[in-house]
Order: C-alpha cells, then sequence, then structure tokens
C-alpha cells in the first residue's frame, strides 16, 4: 500500500545530548512542536513491533481518551526495524494525530530512545510504556492520577500489592532479581527508592529531569530518572507484568552487561550526594537486637546439642543456626518490620518473607565465614580470632540488615 505523501517521513528525532528542557525553555525554544503544552507525552520505544503497533495505540486512546481528550501525545520511537514498525506506525496518524513517530537511523537502545521521546515531547509529564503489551496501558491512569496528586515519580511496580509477573521463568525471576540485588549494593540510595528499580513502565514530572545531561545506558531508564532526576515523591503501582503475545523480547546478556555499566556510571556521576534517604537507624537497632538474641538462641542450641547430646559439632552449628535464623525472623516480622508485614498479611506473604530472609542470613553466614578468615588472616595478622569474627559480624549484619529492608520486608516510599 503506497503511503500519501505526507506520511512517507516520520518527524526529525532530536539530536545531540540528552538533555530534557525545562517548560520554560521549551517555550522560548519555540518551533512547531512547542507551540502548546500538553498534560501528558508517552514514549513507546519500539524495535520489531510491527504486530503490536496498532493493538497497542487503539487501546492508549480509547483509554486516554476518556480522562484527558486531547491533552496528551503518544511518541513512537523506533530504532528503524526490520519490520518497518515506523512505517506501520505512520499509517495510523491519520486516524490518530495524537500519535507521533520518530524513526532513528544513526543511534540504538532502549533508554536512549525514550529519552529522544520525551526531548521532542510537550507534556508536563513524561512517561514511557512497552509496545508489547506487555505493560497493561490500564495502569497508565493511576499512573496519571499520582502525577496530579503531585508525586514526582510514579512507578508501575510488579513487587507491591497487585504486582506479579505472569508466566516468568524461574531463570528471569531469579536475573531480574539478581539484578536488583546487584544493583541495592552498587547503588543503594537509587535502587534502594524503588521495589522495582529494573520497570520499564512509569511517568515522571518533566521539571524532576528537566536540565541535567542523561547518559543512560541498555534497558533500565528508569535508573536514569532516579540516579539524575531531583525525585522527592515516589508513588508505586502494582501491576502484573504480561505475557507477550506477538514479537519476542529483546532482552540479552548485553543488557546486564549495560545493566552493571550504567550502575557504575550512575555511581560515579548521579546525584548520589543530594539524595536525601534518611538511613533507618531505629529499625536498624532493632534489627541488631534482634540479631543479639539470634547469637543467644545459636550458643544455647549449640551447647544443648554439641556438648549435652553429643552431635558432631558442624552438624549442631547448622541446626543452631537455622533456629537462630528463625527465632530472629519471628522477632524482625513482629517487631522490626511490623509495620511493613501488616500490609503484607497471610502464611503465603510470610513464608515468602521467610524463605528471602533465609537465604540473605545463609548469605551472610557464607560472607561472615569469608569476612572473618580475610580479617583473622590477612587484617589481624592470624590473631585475635574472636575480634575478628565480631568485626565479621557487624559487617555482614548491615548485610542482613539492608538486604532484608529492601528484599524481604520491602519499605517504599510509596504515596
Ligand atoms: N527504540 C528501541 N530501541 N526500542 C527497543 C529497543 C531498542 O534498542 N530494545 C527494545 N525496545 C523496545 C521493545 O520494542 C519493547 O517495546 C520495549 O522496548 C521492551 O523491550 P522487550 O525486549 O520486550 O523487553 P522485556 O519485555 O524483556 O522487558 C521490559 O519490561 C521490563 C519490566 O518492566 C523492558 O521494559 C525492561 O526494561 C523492563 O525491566
Ligand atoms: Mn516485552
Amino acid at each position: 500500500m503506497v503511503l500519501p505523501p505526507q506520511l512517507q517521513i516520520p518527524e526529525p528525532t532530536p539530536q545531540g545530548s540528552l538533555q530534557i528542557l525545562s517548560l520554560a525553555e521549551m517555550g522560548t525554544a519555540g518551533g512547531e512542536n512547542h507551540a502548546q503544552t500538553l498534560t501528558l507525552s508517552l514514549a513507546i520505544p519500539t524495535y520489531n513491533e510491527g504486530k503490536n503497533i496498532k493493538p497497542l495505540v487503539e487501546r492508549l486512546v480509547t483509554l486516554l481518551d476518556q480522562v484527558i481528550a486531547g491533552d496528551y501525545e503518544l511518541i513512537i520511537v523506533d530504532d528503524d526495524s526490520p519490520d518497518l514498525t515506523w512505517q506501520t506506525a505512520l499509517a495510523l496518524t491519520t486516524t490518530y494525530p495524537q500519535l507521533r513517530v520518530l524513526r532513528r537511523q544513526q543511534e540504538r537502545g532502549l533508554s536512549a530512545a525514550v529519552i529522544r521521546g520525551w526531548q521532542a515531547a510537550t507534556g508536563r509529564f513524561l512517561g514511557v510504556i512497552d509496545a508489547d503489551l506487555q505493560h497493561p496501558p490500564e495502569v497508565l491512569l493511576e499512573l496519571l492520577a499520582a502525577l496530579t496528586q503531585g508525586a514526582d515519580l510514579a512507578v508501575a511496580s510488579r513487587h507491591v500489592t497487585g504486582g506479579g509477573v505472569s508466566e516468568w521463568s524461574l531463570i528471569r525471576r531469579v536475573l531480574s532479581r539478581g539484578a536488583q540485588t546487584v544493583g541495592l549494593l552498587l547503588l543503594p540510595r537509587v535502587v534502594g527508592r524503588v521495589s522495582d528499580p529494573m520497570s520499564g513502565y512509569f511517568m515522571v514530572q518533566r521539571r524532576a529531569i528537566a536540565g541535567p545531561i542523561l547518559n543512560p545506558k541498555g534497558y533500565k531508564i528508569l535508573l536514569e530518572v532516579l540516579g539524575r532526576g531531583d525525585i522527592d515523591t515516589i508513588a508505586e503501582v502494582g501491576y502484573v507484568f504480561q505475557e507477550r503475545l506477538e514479537g519476542a523480547s529483546k532482552v540479552t546478556w548485553r543488557q546486564y552487561i549495560d545493566y552493571i555499566h550504567h550502575l557504575l556510571r550512575l555511581r560515579v556521576g548521579g546525584r548520589l550526594s543530594q539524595l536525601h534517604q534518611r538511613f533507618p537507624l531505629q529499625r536498624f537497632v532493632r534489627f541488631g537486637l534482634v540479631g543479639l538474641s539470634g547469637v543467644v538462641v545459636d550458643m544455647v542450641i549449640l551447647y544443648l546439642l554439641h556438648s549435652t547430646l553429643g552431635l558432631p559439632l558442624t552438624r549442631s552449628k547448622i541446626l543452631a543456626a537455622e533456629v537462630a535464623i528463625l527465632n530472629n525472623f519471628i522477632w524482625n516480622d513482629a517487631w522490626t518490620f511490623a509495620d511493613v508485614s501488616l500490609m503484607q498479611q497471610g502464611w503465603r506473604a510470610r513464608l515468602k518473607r521467610l524463605l528471602k530472609f533465609n537465604a540473605i542470613c545463609l548469605g551472610g553466614l557464607v560472607l561472615n565465614v569469608l569476612m572473618l578468615n580475610v580479617i583473622y588472616n590477612l587484617v589481624f595478622g592470624q590473631r585475635w580470632a574472636y575480634a575478628a569474627n565480631l568485626v565479621a559480624i557487624a559487617i555482614v549484619t548491615f548485610w542482613n540488615f539492608w538486604l532484608n529492608l529492601k528484599l524481604s520486608w520491602r519499605v517504599t516510599q510509596t504515596k
């Protein structure tokens, strides 16, 4: 089908540094794109989504016309897809004038594509959604409501009440959680601010990310917004990540390498210093006291099993450690993180927390043994074994606390 002439060329794609203009700068920048400020600009990054674009645009328009008809735009940013997604999208612009299409031929990459879309945008709220309908469009209304109520950032999260993933393989779940754990260790005050830092589905106030030169890498555009934006209040909305019906995921190992690279880049150049993330001291003190009670339980059980019942030392220690972990879980769930546990009731949720707590504490046990050996042999010159153990325990307590705070008893600044 030959396209009418006015549809054959997409809009020119913004070039140069990845910087978002403020509304004021947009006004002075002038140009036909900046005639009117809209409420929402939704960037839709695409690569080989030719079969998904039409159903997605139809669902988005039906939905958004209910609440902000004529006051939003959908900006498809296609990286010159071999399946000509950009051309399929252009053909839709006659039916949907709120649809804009950018075709990038010199650049590639999901995060940068989103930012190019936001640079071409005229909305006060800048959003991003995947083109493959794995992000249910209906959640947009809740994200929109959160920003309208003043949140700086509204994230669709798989890891809060109402969230989840459909049939994700165990390996994909482990990889996603593993990536989150690495992020918590490398960039705790950025990655730790939301329950689903891997989310590619969110909306942010333009004023919160206008100004800094953005420098993303790979897939995780939310990291860039959290790491360089001026984000104070964050809202989270639960959503279930859907099964993809058409096309295939473009996630490869390269995205995981890019992710680590992106974390390190943000650690150096992000806005870490400005982030006012108060360390939850009171919770940490309670966690430490519970840990102390665990030491007592561990010692008593070890004595009963090894000295009284005559069980071999290693087996006694393993059983004693496990009983101590259970003891600590019960106290932490009922006291240290009571406010969070109360939001996640039910034996299934509690069992999930126990398993995560157990895994983190066992990881902590391994780390404890490693730290003990390093400190005893390399730092203390094979003297003061018990002092080395105390230092190792102190370090591991931070590890256990932080990971449990962020993974087992997720405390998010949900509005
Ligand atoms: N322009 C452009 N350039 N778009 C891309 C590129 C690219 O290089 N790579 C992927 N996309 C588009 C896809 O067409 C799709 O619309 C969206 O980005 C997500 O790509 P998928 O390959 O489907 O990613 P996923 O489903 O495995 O993971 C998505 O969801 C996760 C959970 O929200 C991504 O958004 C992840 O970043 C996110 O963590
Ligand atoms: Mn997808």
